[in-house]
């Protein structure tokens, strides 16, 4: 099924948005450079809201104590800090956490997403 969510330029760059999709919410994502994702707003930890947190690159770390910016952009949770995948809604730092994500299209100058 096919759902409409916002007007395309309802999104800017660097921005994201919550929105309602059939009884649940989806955080629709708009990186600096144009990039559109969407996920599930809903943080598989204990349910915060992601909407509330903020894109930003994944942090890594080659031994304790080193913290490295990678190039994989994420969306970190407001409450305890898990990353998830922008693309794939993975949490790369716990693989058995993940979110639902969603390809967004633009559609007639909506953004959409199939489920
Ligand atoms: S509720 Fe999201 S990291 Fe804990």
């Amino acid at each position: 099924v096919r759902h409409k969510l916002i007007r395309a330029d309802e999104l800017q760059p660097g921005s994201l948005q919550s929105v309602a999709v059939g009884g649940q919410q989806i955080v629709v994502i708009r990186t600096d450079d144009g990039e559109l994702f969407a996920l599930r707003d809903l943080c598989p930890h204990r349910g915060a809201r992601l909407s509330h947190g903020y894109v930003g690159s994944m942090m890594g770390a080659a031994t304790i104590g080193e913290y490295k910016l990678e190039s994989t952009l994420v969306l970190r949770c407001p409450w305890h800090g898990y990353e998830f995948d922008l693309a794939s809604g993975r949490c790369p730092a716990d693989p058995r956490r993940r979110v639902r994500s969603y390809k967004v299209e633009v559609e007639e100058g909506f953004l959409t997403i199939d489920d």
